[in-house]
């Protein structure tokens, strides 16, 4: 049984696709809903289907045990970063080898790195002037945006759009292409293609 937490800081629209799409899956699960913002939508929305959730700070976080041993009850054996805004420690990625997902709104190696999460993207993808945006799904290593990809899809940024029409894009593609991505790496028929 492969079971996830995702981990998300704000509205958790992704968690709530992922989690529609698994439900019933008979051999995935959405376990755990982690959060760093105890005020997360993303947590009610995951009460609501009866998932257990966490909300850590950033020492908990830090921490070598806390979140493990919270993990052991499952046990989680896989992490889905949605939207979750904090570095992912160097032990928490050593402990999931090439077991932990982000999704970024951008086509990535453009538009990543510490600060470009949300509307920072979307501003800097319209600012920039590119013709196309879209979003990235890659592994998780210790540095922001940097971990190998997996799976990408774009969308074109015409010169009418704003950043709030790019989000509002990206999001869709995001909806469309997350939940089924995972689905496709934990049954082994995916894996990084860059
Ligand atoms: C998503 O667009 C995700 O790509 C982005 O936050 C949004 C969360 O939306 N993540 C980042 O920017 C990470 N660098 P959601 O809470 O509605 O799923």
């Amino acid at each position: 049984m492969e079971r996830i937490a995702i981990f998300a800081s704000g509205t958790g629209s992704n968690a709530k696709k992922i989690i529609e799409h698994l439900q019933g899956h008979p051999d995935i699960e959405v376990s755990l809903v982690v959060s760093n913002n105890k005020n997360a939508k993303v947590l009610d929305m995951a009460r609501s289907f009866n998932i257990q959730t966490l909300v850590i700070d950033k020492a908990q976080l830090k921490d070598n045990n806390y979140i493990l041993e919270k993990f052991s009850i499952f046990p989680i054996n896989f992490i889905v970063l949605a939207g979750f805004l904090l570095l992912v420690p160097r032990y928490l990625v050593g402990k999931f080898p090439k077991s932990i997902v982000n999704i970024h709104p951008a086509l990535l190696p453009q538009f990543g790195g510490k600060g470009m999460y949300g509307m920072n993207v979307h501003k800097a993808v319209k600012e920039s002037g590119v013709k196309e945006t879209g979003i990235t799904i890659h592994y998780v290593n210790e540095k922001y945006d940097e971990g190998s990809i997996i799976f990408q899809a774009s969308c074109p940024v015409l010169p009418d759009d704003t950043p709030e029409s790019i989000a509002k894009n990206v999001l869709k593609l995001e909806h469309e292409h997350f939940a089924k991505t995972i689905e496709r790496i934990l049954n082994k028929n995916l894996d990084s293609v860059k």
